[in-house]
């Protein structure tokens, strides 16, 4: 008997979530509930960091003409990936990567300036402030599908232009845009996956023992 253990309809419920949570980027016309949107941000602020650094910074995007802008400097960078995918650049601009002006909210996540004094944890591995920051993220998109609201990330985009647009100080760096809202249903399978680009890795090309498996599959098809 393990006294820290949660119920087991606890512990259905999160593998449930982390299961049924989904990449979005189709929302439908609506809010937020009320206090949501402030629930989220406190579920990325209670996430792991190294060396409890909390680099995390959040922008809230709302009004129009800055959605905008944000909107241009993905489609840049949406153009200038299928520019760099010959063979699938068709198929890759047929994809929704974003939803920037129709989501209910957006949030730039971005790496707070000054992070090179904070050596815990980063002294070797400086992209630890990333993987923080990317843990807040999960910690979001978790509570979000738990809420039936959606949630995408999107990464397309010039740092230096959203870095920019919004302001950032020198040393700050962006590293997602959020959209966050309601949505019409959450599809079971990785878009990705339903529309051809790809699927999800069995689990033993992932998996080793002792060393390194020479010659696993362990990597998706790049394009
Ligand atoms: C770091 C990161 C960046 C991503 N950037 C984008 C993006 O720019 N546009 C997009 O449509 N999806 C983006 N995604 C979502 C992935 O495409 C998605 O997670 C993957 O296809 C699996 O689908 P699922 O999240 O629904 O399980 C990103 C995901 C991560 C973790």
């Amino acid at each position: 008997m393990n006294e820290h253990r949660y119920p087991d309809a606890d512990i259905a419920a999160i593998e449930r979530v982390i299961r049924e949570r989904r990449d979005m980027r189709h929302f439908v016309p609506g809010a937020l509930p009320a206090g949501l949107i402030e629930r989220l941000i406190a579920a990325a602020h209670h996430a792991p960091s190294v060396g409890y650094m909390q680099p995390w910074r959040f922008v809230r995007v709302a009004a129009p003409e800055n959605r905008e802008a944000l909107y241009r400097i993905v489609d840049a960078e949406r153009q200038a990936t299928a520019a760099q995918l010959p063979s699938r650049a068709a198929e890759f601009l047929q994809l929704k990567v974003e939803g920037i002006r129709e989501a209910a909210e957006v949030l730039v996540v971005a790496l707070m300036p000054e992070r090179e004094p904070h050596i815990f944890g980063r002294r070797t591995l400086p992209e630890m402030d990333l993987a923080s920051v990317a843990c807040a993220i999960q910690n979001m998109w978790l509570l979000a599908r738990a809420e039936g609201i959606g949630l995408g990330w999107v990464s397309f985009f010039d740092p230096a232009a959203l870095a920019a647009q919004l302001g950032m100080p020198a040393g700050a760096r962006p590293v997602a845009i959020l959209c966050i809202g309601p949505v019409a249903d959450f599809p079971a399978a990785p878009l990705l996956e339903t529309s051809g680009w790809g699927s999800r890795l069995p689990l033993e090309d992932v998996l080793f023992e002792e060393h390194w498996k020479v010659g696993a599959g362990g990597t998706a098809t790049a394009y």
